[in-house]
C-alpha cells in the first residue's frame, strides 16, 4: 500500500530508511490529475529503482497570470490510487507552506537561460524558471538516486537536464516515452477541456508532427515544412504558437555538411481554449 506524507522530516526519515538499508530511490514529479502517462513514469522508474516516491504538488511558481492555476484540477483520491496501482511506495504531498516557507513571491529562484528563452520559453514567461525552482526543491527533499521525467514536455526534460548538470545534483534522469491515445493525440491533463467537436480535431497534431518529419526526410527545406505545418494547423482550427524543427538541444539546426541528423518537430497550438504541445524525434 502507498504511503502518503505531508511532512518534509517524515518524508525524509523514510528515504533516509531505504538508503540506509542500501535501497536504489526513484523518484516522479507531478502535479497530480494523474492519466495512464504519469503512471508509465512511476512504472518506469520502478525499473530503474528499488523504491519509488511520487510527488504531487500544482505549482503556483509556473503559471501565468492568466494560466489555470487555481483552475487546474485537483483529484487527490484517484492520484493516490493510481499511484499505488502504478507501483510507488511514498506519495509526497508537500503545502504550498513547506514548498515555499518564505511563500512563493519571496522564494528563492532558479533561473535556466541557456534553454528558456525560446519556444515554450518564449510563449509562457517565468514559466521554466518556476519549474527548475520547484524541481531543485523536490531534488532536496527527496534526494533520489533517480528521477523520470516525460518526453511529452520535451523543453521541461532540457531544462532539467541542465538544472542537474549546473547544480551538479547527483541524480540520474530517465526519460520516458509519451502515452498517447488511441488516435495519437498526447495523454494530457488538459485533454479533458476539449470540447467533444475539438477532442478528434486534437489528433490532428501529432499527424502534422509526421508530415513534418517525412517531409524533412524527403529533403524539403526547413523553413517550408514549418510553413506548411502551420498553415495545415491553422486550416484545422488550431491557433498555431509555433511549428517548428530544431536540433535535440533546440537550436535551429544548420545544413553544412557532416551537421549532425538528429531532429526534433515541435508544435504548441491552442485548440479553442485548450493549449497543446507534443514533439517528435527523428533522424534525417
Ligand atoms: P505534469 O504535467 O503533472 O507532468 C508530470 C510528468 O509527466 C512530466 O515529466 C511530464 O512530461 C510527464 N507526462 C505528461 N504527459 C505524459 C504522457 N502523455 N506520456 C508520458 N509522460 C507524460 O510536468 C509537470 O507536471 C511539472 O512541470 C513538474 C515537472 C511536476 C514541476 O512542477
Amino acid at each position: 500500500m502507498i504511503e502518503t506524507v505531508t511532512e518534509l522530516a517524515a518524508m525524509r526519515a523514510r528515504v533516509a530508511e531505504w538508503k540506509h538499508a542500501g535501497l536504489r530511490v526513484g523518484f516522479v514529479p507531478t502535479m497530480g490529475n494523474l492519466h495512464p502517462g504519469h503512471h508509465s513514469l512511476v512504472e518506469l522508474a520502478r525499473e530503474n529503482a528499488d523504491r519509488v516516491v511520487a510527488s504531487v504538488f500544482v505549482n503556483p511558481t509556473q503559471f501565468g497570470p492568466n494560466e489555470d492555476f487555481s483552475r487546474y484540477p485537483r483529484t487527490p483520491d484517484a492520484d493516490a490510487a493510481g499511484l499505488d496501482a502504478a507501483g510507488a511506495d511514498l506519495l509526497w504531498l508537500p503545502s504550498v507552506e513547506a514548498m515555499y516557507p518564505h511563500g512563493p513571491e519571496a522564494a528563492v529562484q532558479i533561473r535556466v537561460p541557456g534553454v528558456t528563452g525560446v519556444l515554450e520559453g518564449a510563449h509562457r514567461p517565468g514559466h521554466f524558471d518556476g519549474v527548475a525552482t520547484v524541481v531543485a526543491r523536490l531534488f532536496n527533499q527527496v534526494r533520489p538516486d533517480v528521477a523520470v521525467f516525460g518526453r511529452k514536455d520535451y523543453q521541461q526534460l532540457a531544462v532539467i537536464r541542465y538544472l542537474v548538470a549546473d547544480l551538479a545534483f547527483p541524480i540520474e534522469l530517465v526519460a520516458a516515452p509519451t502515452l498517447r491515445e488511441a488516435d495519437g493525440l498526447a495523454m494530457s491533463s488538459r485533454n479533458q477541456y476539449l470540447s467533444a467537436s475539438e477532442r478528434p480535431v486534437a489528433a490532428e497534431i501529432q499527424r502534422c508532427l509526421q508530415a513534418m518529419r517525412e517531409a524533412s526526410q524527403a529533403g524539403m527545406r526547413r523553413a517550408e515544412v514549418e510553413s506548411a505545418a502551420a498553415q495545415r494547423l491553422g486550416g484545422a482550427g488550431f491557433e498555431v504558437d509555433y511549428a517548428v524543427v530544431r536540433l535535440p538541444d533546440l537550436t535551429e539546426p544548420d545544413t553544412r555538411p557532416g551537421a549532425p541528423t538528429s531532429r526534433v518537430a515541435l508544435v504548441a497550438a491552442r485548440l479553442g481554449r485548450t493549449r497543446l504541445i507534443d514533439n517528435l524525434e527523428f533522424s534525417l
